[in-house]
């Protein structure tokens, strides 16, 4: 019998939370069957908007202990916060290979590895896959945006998709390949068909009701074992 495909995982953006109530809006992701918390971090720099930032990532940590926490640093310079998100208990961080123009990326992502957390590299859609190959050895996920970063709720990029084609090929068993911006349980599939394990969705799963917000994230993650039986 053929091995099943593994279900992917998704990450529910918490910018699309109830700020008001992040605690108990996590907790409800997490118990409707979210695989981790995706925290994006935005600085108004290298973004035209302001998320949050430590403070708020380490009172998510406190408010949900188990669950992994995949901070996205929407930076310019990302040096500055690999301490205070290690600190503030991330189990990822990623960065963007846009903001390391003539600057070395292997020294970002060795500082981040040597504090004991995992390290992604992000491109946004109009940087071609070829700027992060050097590094995908390096990392424990790609991260490929499929919106313009700065605001949840935009539509999706379809294009962004053909990179997987370069990126996948490259990646062992043990790395990731995370989609970032408008998916929802529409394009979920076609995301996954293209080669993506890690799906963030945050209007698609916080902008729900509670008692609606399993049911995309099980669409989203698609199936669990593969629709021909043995
Ligand atoms: C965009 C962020 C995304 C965004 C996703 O700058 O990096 O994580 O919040 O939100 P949706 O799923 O609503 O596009
Ligand atoms: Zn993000």
């Amino acid at each position: 019998m053929a091995t099943p495909p593994a279900r992917a995982l998704v990450a529910p953006s918490i910018l699309a939370a109830d700020f008001a109530d992040l605690d108990g809006d996590c907790r409800d992701v997490l118990d409707a069957g979210a695989d981790l918390l995706h925290v994006d971090i935005m600085d108004g720099h290298f973004v035209p908007n302001l998320s949050i930032g430590p403070a708020v990532c380490g009172a998510v940590r406190r408010a949900c202990p188990g669950a992994f926490l995949d901070v996205h640093l929407m930076v310019t310079d990302p040096d500055m916060f690999v301490d205070p998100f290690v600190d503030a208990g991330a189990d990822l961080i990623s960065f963007h290979v846009e903001v390391r123009e003539g600057m070395p990326c292997r020294d970002l992502i060795k500082r981040i590895r040597d504090k004991g957390v995992k390290t992604g590299i992000v491109l946004n859609p109009p940087t071609a896959a070829e700027r992060v190959m050097p590094y995908v050895d390096l990392v424990d996920l790609v991260l490929v945006m499929s919106v313009n970063p700065g605001f949840g709720g935009q539509a999706f990029i379809p294009e962004v998709l053909d990179k997987a084609r370069m990126i996948k090929p490259a990646l062992r068993a043990d790395q990731r390949l995370e989609i970032d911006g408008g998916v929802s349980p529409e394009n979920a599939q076609q995301v996954r068909d293209a080669g993506f394990d890690v799906l963030v969705a945050g209007s698609a799963v916080f902008g729900l009701a509670r008692g609606a917000r399993g049911e995309a994230i099980d669409r989203i993650a698609g199936p669990t074992t593969s629709p021909v039986s043995s």
